[in-house]
C-alpha cells in the first residue's frame, strides 16, 4: 500500500536589518497560521543562534554558515508539509539566493526600515553600542547589509503597520496558494 504524497510546505524568508521587524511580523504571522490549523514553524535568529548556531559570530563565514544551516533545517521541515517561517538578518545577497534557490516554495520578503529609523528605535540598544564602535560588524553600522532586488513582498515597516504587514502577507500566501 503507498502513502499518499504529502503537500510540499513553504518557506517565508525575512530578510531585513536589525530591529526593522522581522521577528514582529513572523511572530504575528505565526500565530495567525497556527489558528487556522497550518502546520507552521518559526526559525527566528535569537532562537537559532542559541541553539542551532551556537558559538557562531558576526563574520562573513560564520553568519554565511548560520543562514545554510536555517535553510537545511527549512528544507527539511518544508518537505513534510511545514510551513516555515524565518527570521534571521541574512544580510548577503549571494547567499541568501543560493540558500533560497534551494527551498521549495520560497518567499523572499524583505523587512525594510530605513538605517535611521532602526537607529531611532534602537529596540534592543545595540545600534547606540555599534555606532560608538563597541560591536564589530555590525550590520548597517560597520558590515553591509545587501538589500534584495526583486524580493516576492517588500514591506517598508516605517510607513505601514504591523497589522497592514500581516494582511500583506496572508494576503501573497493566500494568493500564491490558490495559484498552486
Ligand atoms: S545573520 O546575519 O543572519 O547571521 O544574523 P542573525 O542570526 O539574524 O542575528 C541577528 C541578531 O543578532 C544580534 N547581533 C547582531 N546583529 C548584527 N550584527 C552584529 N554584529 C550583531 N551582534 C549581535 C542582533 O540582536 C540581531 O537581532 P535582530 O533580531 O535582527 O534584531
Amino acid at each position: 500500500m503507498s502513502a499518499a504524497p504529502r503537500q510540499q510546505g513553504r518557506v517565508v524568508w525575512l530578510t531585513g536589518l536589525s530591529g526593522a521587524g522581522k521577528s514582529t511580523l513572523a511572530s504575528a504571522l505565526y500565530a495567525e497560521l497556527l489558528a487556522r490549523g497550518e502546520a507552521v514553524e518559526l526559525l527566528d535568529g535569537d532562537a537559532v543562534r542559541e541553539n542551532l548556531s551556537k558559538g557562531l559570530g558576526f563574520s562573513k563565514a560564520d553568519r554565511d554558515t548560520n543562514v545554510r544551516r536555517i535553510g537545511f533545517v527549512a528544507g527539511l521541515l518544508a518537505k513534510h508539509g511545514v510551513t516555515v517561517l524565518v527570521s534571521a538578518i541574512s544580510p548577503y545577497a549571494d547567499t541568501r539566493s543560493e540558500v533560497l534557490s534551494g527551498l521549495p516554495n520560497a518567499l523572499e520578503v524583505f523587512v525594510d526600515a530605513p538605517l535611521e529609523v532602526v537607529t531611532e528605535r534602537d529596540v534592543k540598544g545595540l545600534y547606540l553600542k555599534a555606532l560608538a564602535g563597541e560591536i564589530p560588524h555590525f550590520t548597517g553600522v560597520s558590515d553591509p547589509y545587501e538589500a534584495p532586488t526583486a524580493p516576492g513582498l517588500h514591506l517598508r515597516t516605517d510607513q505601514i503597520s504591523v497589522e497592514e504587514g500581516l494582511r500583506q502577507l496572508l494576503a501573497h500566501l493566500d494568493r500564491e496558494a490558490v495559484g498552486a
